[in-house]
This record gives structure tokens, sequence and C-alpha cells, in this order.
């Protein structure tokens, strides 16, 4: 029987792809930057399965594309990329891999609140300029994270990661969710509207996924509500803060600082004004990147597209309505 024909729109790592390779016909785009939109167009005809990262456009058009596409499985967790209602109308399962990459991506959010915090990239940068003279009694202060107040956007699996870490940390953890988390009492975690959570809190992290309802969630009346000595970190999705906001909330001093693995652009051009700014650190959306996680991930994401290819549910979905009719 002639194997199912699979396009891999980036190569992933090998614990994803061997046994890709060894039970489908592979299309793999080998550039280094992501496929064009008209190449994953074209070469998506034809196919019967579909690997595909967060920074390539699954609109309905692409989808529609492929004439016999009967999976597309993503190498993230984030969705946001593939227009899930036009696979779902196909009857095409979408997978992803939630839960594995949760403790990295919070180890990289405490990370970027600890860096702005004690201004690490200030005071390395003083050293690399050759311009640590002697001990400072005023310089490079930053602020205590002990005892401090840390205020959790989208309490899911990452933020329950973050928090914990927070509450490792001696902070007080204010969180905002959809929904009122049980974990609240074992954790020692205080429920609170957003607005409050912005005033009240000196970090704010966040770790909401991107959807209409959270598109540009911190805006500017947001900002403007945080504290000026805050500091922002977004691990999240660019898209959920408004970036001309948060540049003139960083130039006028409504907030103390960001730390951000996600921007909007993304990537960030190198012109960009918010490079510009002291207090804004930013890194190229590396929350889930180790080596143990991305093997994991790229596990799931072969597993997800062979369950779907082999008609199989998807152990990890997002659209598990496909099944239903
Ligand atoms: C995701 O998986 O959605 C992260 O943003 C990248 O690993």
């Amino acid at each position: 029987m002639a194997q199912p024909v699979v396009f891999v729109t980036r190569r992933i790592p090998e614990a994803g792809l061997a046994p890709i390779r060894v039970a489908c016909q592979v299309r793999l785009w080998e550039g280094n930057l992501p496929a064009p939109r008209e190449v994953v167009r074209c070469e998506i005809a034809g196919c019967d399965g579909l690997v595909c990262l967060l920074s390539d456009t699954i609109d309905a058009d692409v989808i529609a594309a492929g004439d016999r596409l009967r999976v597309i499985s993503q190498y993230a967790v984030g969705v946001d990329n593939i227009d899930l209602a036009a696979a779902t109308a196909r009857g095409i399962p979408v997978g992803h891999t939630p839960g594995v990459l949760t403790e990295a991506t919070a180890d990289l959010a405490f990370a970027l609140l600890m860096a702005a915090a004690r201004r690490l990239l200030p005071g390395y940068e003083n050293v690399r300029a050759g311009e640590w003279h002697t001990w400072e009694p005023l310089g490079f202060l930053g602020a205590d994270v002990w005892g401090a107040t840390l205020g959790v956007v989208g309490l899911g699996r990452i933020g329950t990661a973050m928090a914990r870490r927070g509450r490792g940390f001696g902070m007080r953890v204010l969180y905002y969710s959809r929904h009122r988390s049980h974990l609240e009492a074992e954790l020692g975690l205080e429920y609170a509207a957003l607005g409050e959570l912005l005033e009240r809190s000196d970090f704010v992290s966040l770790h909401v996924p991107l959807t209409p309802a959270t598109d540009r969630l911190i805006d500017e009346a947001a900002l403007r509500r945080m504290k000026p000595t805050a500091v922002l970190v977004n691990t999240a999705r660019g898209a959920v803060v408004d970036t001309a906001a948060l540049l003139r909330a960083l130039r006028e001093e409504w907030i103390a600082a960001a730390a951000l693995d996600v921007t909007d652009p993304e990537p960030l051009p190198a012109d960009h004004p918010l490079l510009e700014q002291p207090n804004c650190l930013v890194v190229p959306h590396i929350g889930s990147a180790t080596v143990s996680t991305r093997e994991r991930m790229a596990r799931m994401t072969a597993e997800n597209l062979l369950a779907g290819l082999q008609a199989q549910r998807l152990p990890y979905t997002v659209n598990p309505e496909v099944y239903h009719g």
C-alpha cells in the first residue's frame, strides 16, 4: 500500500521526524526560515498530513488547498496560527503538544522576571563595555523579588507552574483566570479581577492563549493601571499586549520594565523602537527551547500525526468536536 504523504514545514528534532519517515513519504521544507505561505499552499496539495509550526499561517485558504488532508499536527501547544473552524468544518483533527513544555516555559518566564528585577542585562553590558570600575553603592539597583506580589494572568498549566515558582521565591501570588482554581488553598493563591491584579502586582506575568478575547488584553488602559514600579513579563503570545501602548508605557514610565519572549510583530525587526528601550528585555520566543522539551514536543507531534493518518483519535487534539458527528 502506498505510504501517506506528509508535508513538514520545518526540520524538527529527529525524535519526531524519524517515526514519521518510517511511516510516511515526507516532503520536508529545509529552509532556515518558514516556508512562504504560497509554498505551504502548493505543497499541501495531495498531502494526507501536515506538520506545522506556530510561524506558519494555516488559514482557511491553505487548508482548502489540502484536498486530501486528514490531519494537521502542530509542533507547539498554541494553535492561534491555524484556522481551527476551517479545519473542523472539513473534519480534520488538529493536534498540538500540551503539558510537555509547561515547566520549561515557566522557567523562562521566571528567568525573565528575575533578569528584569535585578537588571542583569544592564549589568552584563556594563561589564562587557569595560565600565566595571568599582563596587557601586548606588548602581544597578533593582527590585526585590522576595516579598513582592506576582500577578499571574491565566492560570492554565503554565500559569500554575509560574505561580508555584512565585510561591517558592516567597512572593504573594494573585491570579486572574476565567475560572477559579481548585488549587487556590493548596498553593496559597489569591484570586483577583484583572484590574485589581494589575493595580496590586509588582510583576505581571501573562499566560493566556491568544484568542479574540485575549487579543490586546493588555492595552493602554491596562498598562495605565499597573504600578510605575511594575514589570510586565510575556511568554504567551505577542498580540496579547498592544505593542504601541507598551512602547509608550516604557518610554513614559507608566511601568518600570517589560521582559518579553514573544512580541507583535514576531520576529521583532532589529530596528524596532522597543529594542531601543533600556527597560525592555526581549528574547526570541525560546520558552520551550530546551533539548528534552523540544524532543518531547517532536514525539507528540509524530504521535498526533500518525494517529490521524491511521484514522485514530489524536492523543492531543484541540478540536475533539471532529469526532462527534
Ligand atoms: C508553544 O508551544 O505554543 C510555544 O509558544 C512554543 O513552544
